[in-house]
């Protein structure tokens, strides 16, 4: 019985010290500022004591968060366990004079052991009889920096620049600790008192302190300026710290992080997660997909540590807009281009196909119902009924007559009137021929018949003063074409013409 509950006693402090290890319930806070492990406010809830953070209150009443062990007006502003810093509230050095001498020289000093004052910060002087000086630790260093300011009026300053007239500043070495600041003067600020009495020194995070020349006459002496501490924990780097051992502080989904200069290690959580590295479940899945810039053309899918993009059912590529993006399946794309290109051409082939089949088809029946009607059928029965010798006439066809004046060209016209057109034409058997284009009036049957009686009778004639008709074509609608032998003159061609008419 008594053994049951030793063990259970013993069980029951062991799950409280892990717990307690982890930070899990340590959790607090004092005023705006968030305190976590391996910072803590109560007994065991705290890395070492250097991380102790007691909460007080402010002349006013606020809660104010400060390290015991350093100084308890040194308050701090934040906290920020995943980037292992923390900014502060630091006081600054002054060094004030009169017409009759000094009157005032205050420095200004820190000390700590287990934090590192950031590379973040920039040690700034302003003066115009100033020499300031930084004197701090590093490592088992005392090393010493500083700047110098000197001008006899305030014509060459500049609101915002501090590059020496009446403010300089410097970098500070990476990895320096504890660290005094003060200011020195080379003539008291002899003839400068009126717009210059005092010079100050301070240590500021970048971009927290613009220079006015105002703050030649006018700075506060007890003015707390916003600096950055860093901090690791313990004495080992990460090369030589146990990392299986249960004092071991980056939890899951973190690794020891040795960007940093001096003793001791830090972590940090591995890319994807985020929050507080030094507890049990501090580093958190980042749901990259609530960004609004996550890079996804279609979808973000959110996954334990990254995330993905995808892309629709069809499509590949890696979804990114930076990335490949998402484009239609090759495949898919091939195979609608071939089809639609495919159905394309069918449709034009045929198309075209059809158009100028049926122009063709339509010209064909026009030029049928014309020879019909200018009597091609009887001059072709009259023809084979008198035996068809070669000098007999002969039915031309309209393609034959447009190759011999070569698609009646200008050039080949040898007269014109009132009567028609009458050109000169090679045929396919290459006599060469005059070939008259003549207004045909509409005509009765008896007429027609007369007509086609005179095409037959004239191209049986056979005599050396009248023209010899060889043919004519009968294909077009009022329009008919004949040949002639073309040995003669034109005229005589025309009145041999008129003649048959
Ligand atoms: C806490 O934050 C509020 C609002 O941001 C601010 O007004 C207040 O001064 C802060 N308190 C302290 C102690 O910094
Ligand atoms: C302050 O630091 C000293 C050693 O520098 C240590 O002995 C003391 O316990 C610390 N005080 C607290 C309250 O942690
Ligand atoms: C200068 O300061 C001292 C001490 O603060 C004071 O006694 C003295 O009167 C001041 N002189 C002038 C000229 O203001
Ligand atoms: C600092 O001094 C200690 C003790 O003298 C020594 O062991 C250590 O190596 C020194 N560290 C450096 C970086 O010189
Ligand atoms: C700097 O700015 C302050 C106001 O912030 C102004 O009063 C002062 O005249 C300016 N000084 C110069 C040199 O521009
Ligand atoms: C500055 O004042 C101190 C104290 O009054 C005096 O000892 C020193 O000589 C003065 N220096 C100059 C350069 O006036
Ligand atoms: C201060 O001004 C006076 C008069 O203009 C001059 O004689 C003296 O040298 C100046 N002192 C310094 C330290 O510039
Ligand atoms: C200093 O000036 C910059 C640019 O002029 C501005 O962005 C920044 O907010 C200023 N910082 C402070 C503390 O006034
Ligand atoms: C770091 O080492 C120093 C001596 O080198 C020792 O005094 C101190 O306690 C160590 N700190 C930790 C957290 O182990």
């Amino acid at each position: 019985m008594c053994l049951l509950l030793l063990l259970l006693v013993v069980a029951m402090s062991s799950l409280w010290l892990a717990s307690s290890q982890n930070g899990l319930g340590c959790e607090s806070s004092c005023g705006n500022v968030t305190i976590a492990y391996p910072f803590g406010s109560r007994e065991g809830c705290y890395y070492s004591p250097d991380f102790l953070v007691t909460c007080g209150q402010s002349s006013t009443g606020e809660p104010i968060p400060f390290f015991q062990n350093i100084s308890r007006n040194v308050v701090i502003t934040s906290m920020t366990p995943s980037k292992s810093k923390m900014e502060i509230q630091m006081f600054i050095a002054s060094d004030c004079y009169n017409r009759s001498g000094p009157t005032r020289d205050q420095f200004a000093y820190l000390r700590i052991n287990d934090f590192r004052v950031s590379t973040k910060n920039r040690f700034i002087a302003i003066g115009c009889d100033t020499h300031a000086f930084i004197n701090g630790v590093l490592g088992n260093d005392t090393i010493s920096t500083g700047c110098i300011s000197s001008c006899a009026s305030k014509t060459h300053i500049t609101n915002g620049s501090c590059t020496g007239v009446g403010c300089c500043e410097i970098e500070i070495p990476n990895g320096m600790s504890s660290f005094t600041m003060s200011i020195d003067s080379y003539r008291n600020h002899t003839n400068i008192t009126d717009f210059n009495p005092c010079s100050y020194a301070f240590l500021v995070e970048e971009g927290k302190y613009n220079f006015s020349s105002n703050d030649l006459l006018d700075f506060r002496s007890d003015q707390k300026m916003l600096m950055v501490l860093d901090w690791a924990i313990g004495n080992d780097t990460c090369d030589m710290v146990n990392k299986e051992a249960h004092s071991f502080l980056c939890k899951r989904n973190s690794v020891c992080d040795q960007s940093y200069a001096g003793p001791g290690y830090r972590c940090r959580c591995l890319e994807g997660y985020e929050g507080n590295p030094y507890t049990e479940i501090g580093c958190k899945d980042i749901n990259e997909c609530e960004s609004k810039n996550h890079g996804c053309v279609h979808k973000c899918n959110d996954k334990e540590g990254y995330y993905e993009c995808s892309c629709p059912k069809g499509y590949t590529g890696d979804g990114k807009i930076d990335g490949s993006g998402c484009r239609a399946d090759q495949s898919l794309v091939i195979k609608i281009a071939i089809s639609t290109s495919a159905a394309a051409t069918f449709l034009l082939i045929f198309v075209t196909w059809s158009y100028f089949g049926l122009k063709k088809r339509r010209l064909m029946i026009l030029r049928e119902k014309f020879f019909r009607q200018n009597g091609g059928i009887m001059l072709q029965q009259r023809i084979s009924g008198d035996g068809g010798s070669r000098d007999q006439a002969r039915v031309f066809t309209i393609n034959e007559l447009k190759k011999a004046t070569n698609n009646y060209d200008e050039s080949r016209i040898i007269g014109k009137g009132g009567f028609g057109t009458v050109y000169k034409g090679v045929l396919s058997d290459n006599r060469i021929v005059a070939i008259k284009k003549s207004k045909l009036p509409d005509q009765t049957e008896t007429q027609i018949e007369q007509f086609i009686n005179e095409v037959v009778i004239l191209s049986q004639i056979n005599h050396r003063n009248v023209v010899k008709l060889i043919g004519c074509c009968l294909e077009q609608k009022s329009l008919y074409w004949c040949t002639s032998s073309f040995q003669m003159a034109p005229s005589l061609i025309i009145s041999t013409m008129k003649v048959s008419h």
